[in-house]
């Protein structure tokens, strides 16, 4: 416990309404969400996981970036100075502590992709209709959404991303909701969801997103208990495509989970949950993701890079084929502390071969883990357990995937946990287009 970093990360209960317990092991409040699907559902197995099934989404995010201004390493501020659930933490390190280090070209830039995003004027918020709530998250909602009008170019069915301004400002997140919007705006891959639109209201930011049917791979999981090797190299095949291609713009995406993994109607993944992704040249001290899928680097606060998605694809890989995470406990600080002992266990029905991998994955040396050596993600692609999988035909989706999402309609949503409907009051430009009242200039989100 003692190499774990000073700041202690507070308590994320909130918005999300999801229970969970907090880095010191108190109870969360998680709103017991109803649970229908189509075929029972065993039980969760990892006793990392909540009793619905959802996994125990503690998410620390504390912005610690070196580059500020400040001399002193950590000033904290209380949850009464910020008014939030939270405390809230600013950890600035000293430049001895960690010298700049030569920024390191992407091979293509994000600033050069064409922005995907609706030209103004073409969509407006008052022209969508809600038809119910897909998921929610930490800072607000997903819904889906009819489009009434017929807009020439546009389906009429969406995922809405509804965030709550007053919480993004509270929990500091204005910085990471508008590196969304930046990067997905331009990122255009089958494995990653699409942007089409961004709006505000005086309450809310919403995004306009493609809706991803086929439900959660969590679900997926949850329900198989665990995947065989062939069908867990499909997923994973699919994530190295996305974030090889993420990470040529230098775009880390720190979020990598079975939650933010949606099956589209062909039964292939479908990245979503673009709250972490950052652009990196060289190092970030961002603390945030979620504890059982941390790598160390970011638990001991030494400034990470790409090379933290590569150790997600290990803890998901093990995931996918045991059925829980390798690192769990009750507390995220046990959590912590499993992952920076390093002990694995492998049960029996884990093959050597895909220990290998996962070992591969699981390096504390970043040097030495695969996808972040010199050869890059090409190291992966040719790693012996993915032999005989052709890279090509999978990104042009012409592999047959191990689970096609039944659908009878555009709107079905059988694969999502049935939530409440949302109260349209707290969406006022969903049910008429406001005037614009005068807002706060915190509340304010220019991009959007
Ligand atoms: N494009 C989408 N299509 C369908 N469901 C989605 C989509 N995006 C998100 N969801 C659902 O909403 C949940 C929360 O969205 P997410 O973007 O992950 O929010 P958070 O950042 O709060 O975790 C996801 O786990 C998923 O179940
Ligand atoms: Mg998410």
């Amino acid at each position: 416990m003692d190499q774990l970093v000073a700041p202690t990360p507070q308590p994320a209960c909130g918005a999300s309404g999801e229970q969970n317990v907090d880095v010191l092991g108190q109870p969360c409040f998680r709103q017991p969400a109803p649970i229908a699907y189509d075929v029972p559902m065993t039980p969760p197995i990892s006793p990392g996981h909540s009793e619905n099934g959802s996994r125990g989404a503690l998410r620390v995010d504390q912005d610690m970036e070196p580059d500020c201004q400040q001399e002193t390493p950590c000033s904290t501020s209380t949850a009464a100075d910020s008014g939030g659930a939270r405390d809230s933490l600013e950890c600035c390190f000293t430049h001895e502590q960690h010298p700049p280090t030569p920024p390191n070209k992407p091979p293509r830039l994000l600033e050069d992709e064409p922005v995907g995003l609706a030209e103004p004027g073409v969509l407006k918020l008052s022209d969508f209709e809600v038809r119910g709530t897909l998921g929610t998250g930490t800072f607000g909602r997903v819904l889906l959404v009819r489009l009434k009008t017929i807009t020439p170019g546009y389906h009429s069915i969406f995922a809405m991303k509804v965030l709550r301004k007053s919480e993004v400002v509270r929990l500091r997140q204005v910085e990471h909701v508008n590196a969304e919007r930046h990067i997905l705006s331009r990122l255009r891959h089958p494995f990653v969801v699409d942007l089409f639109a961004t709006f505000q209201d005086s309450l809310n930011i919403y995004m306009l997103m493609s809706y991803v049917p086929g439900g959660e791979l969590f679900t997926h999981l949850r329900r198989a208990r665990r995947f065989t090797p062939d069908v867990t190299r499909f997923y994973l095949a699919n994530i190295i495509l996305a974030l090889k291609y993420l990470h040529s713009f230098n775009v880390i995406y720190r979020d990598l989970k079975p939650e933010n993994l949606l099956l589209d109607p062909c039964g292939y993944l479908c990245l979503t949950d673009f709250g972490f992704a950052k652009v990196v040249d060289d190092r970030t001290w961002t603390l945030c993701g979620t504890p059982e899928y941390l790598a160390p680097e970011i638990i001991l606060s030494e400034g990470h890079g790409k090379a933290v998605d590569w150790w997600a694809c290990g803890i998901l890989c093990y995931e996918m084929l045991v059925g829980y995470p390798p690192f769990f406990d009750e507390t995220p600080y046990g959590i912590y502390d499993k992952i920076l002992n390093g002990n694995v266990h492998w049960p029996r029905s884990v093959d050597r071969l895909s220990q290998e991998l996962i070992q591969a994955f699981l390096r504390p040396d970043r040097s030495k883990r695969l996808g972040n050596m010199i050869g890059g993600p090409q190291d992966v692609l040719e790693h012996p357990w993915f032999r005989g999988v052709d890279w090509d035909a999978l990104e042009r989706r012409e592999i047959k995937a191990p689970i096609i999402p039944h659908t009878t309609s555009l709107d079905d949503t059988r694969h999502f946990l049935h939530l409440p409907f949302p109260s349209l009051h707290d969406m006022p430009g969903l049910l008429a287009e406001e005037d614009s009242p005068p807002l706060h200039k915190s509340l304010q989100f220019p991009d959007f």
